[in-house]
């Protein structure tokens, strides 16, 4: 259904109606996978491959700072691996300061048309300088140069960005048809990858009156890294 707002007054916003989450899913304990990495691979591919839902590698990234002051945005999910989920971005961010000092971070992945939604509790790693490498130099140019060019998250002026962004093309040699005179940009030092490799993850789907199927895992203490054991429970919804 669409959604619908009223404005009871000048200051007051309401959304209207209520939508209805109806999946044809039968989430349990018993039959899910034993890993939680195995069930969000089945659930990714069929978000990907049914072709109706929106960017799905989009999701929630929350950081916190080492006091609990948390913050969230939305990042791309890139790479899974027997680890965990990984996305990049620039590691002098705000969000990759707090990762830094409290390596805590909560991702939320949300399929709106399938009625799905994927919630990972974990610590976080940084990729190695050879992953990074290898993935940064995969990306077009145009995003190399816009690595290079932000310095993400600080203040900036109009027109700054733009003009960085020449700065760096002219520095690497970027010809105007967008190709590089040679070589290649070297991948920055101050840019990568995050792991979260979770301690716990939820899997949601919809059903009628609010009435959802939520099988949580949680990583077995002490088991270990490589091959770690999951407790599969279901939780209210
Ligand atoms: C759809 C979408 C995808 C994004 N993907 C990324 C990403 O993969 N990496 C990234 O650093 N920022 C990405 N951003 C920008 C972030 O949301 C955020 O503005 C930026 O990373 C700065 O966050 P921070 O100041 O909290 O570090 C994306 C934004 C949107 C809306």
């Amino acid at each position: 259904m669409d959604t619908v707002i009223s404005q009871p007054a000048p200051d007051k916003l309401q959304v209207l109606p209520h939508t209805q989450y109806v999946t044809p899913d039968h989430l349990t304990p018993e039959t899910a996978p034993a890993s939680p990495l195995d069930q969000f691979k089945t659930w990714f591919k069929e978000a990907v491959e049914g072709g109706v839902v929106a960017e799905p590698e989009a999701m929630s990234l929350s950081t916190a700072t080492p006091s609990g002051i948390p913050s969230a945005r939305i990042v791309l999910f890139k790479q899974l691996d027997s680890h965990g989920f990984v996305f990049y971005t620039n590691y002098t961010s705000r969000k990759s300061r707090e990762l830094l000092s409290n390596p805590n971070a909560a991702l939320v992945f949300y399929w709106r048309e399938v009625h799905r939604s994927v919630r990972v509790l974990g610590r976080v790693e940084r990729l190695t300088p050879e992953e990074n490498d290898q993935y940064f130099q995969s990306r077009p140019l145009g995003s190399q140069v816009g690595a290079w060019a932000s310095k993400q998250s600080k203040v900036i002026g109009e027109g700054d960005l733009a003009a960085r962004f020449k700065k760096v093309e002219e520095r690497f040699g970027v010809r105007e048809e967008g190709e590089l005179l040679e070589g290649r940009i070297p991948t920055p030092d101050f840019w990568g990858g995050w792991r979260v490799v979770p301690n716990e993850v939820e899997f949601w789907c919809g059903k009628p009156s609010r009435l959802h199927d939520r099988i949580r895992y949680l990583r077995v203490n002490g088991s270990s890294e490589d091959t770690p054991q999951w407790k599969i429970e279901r939780l209210s919804p």
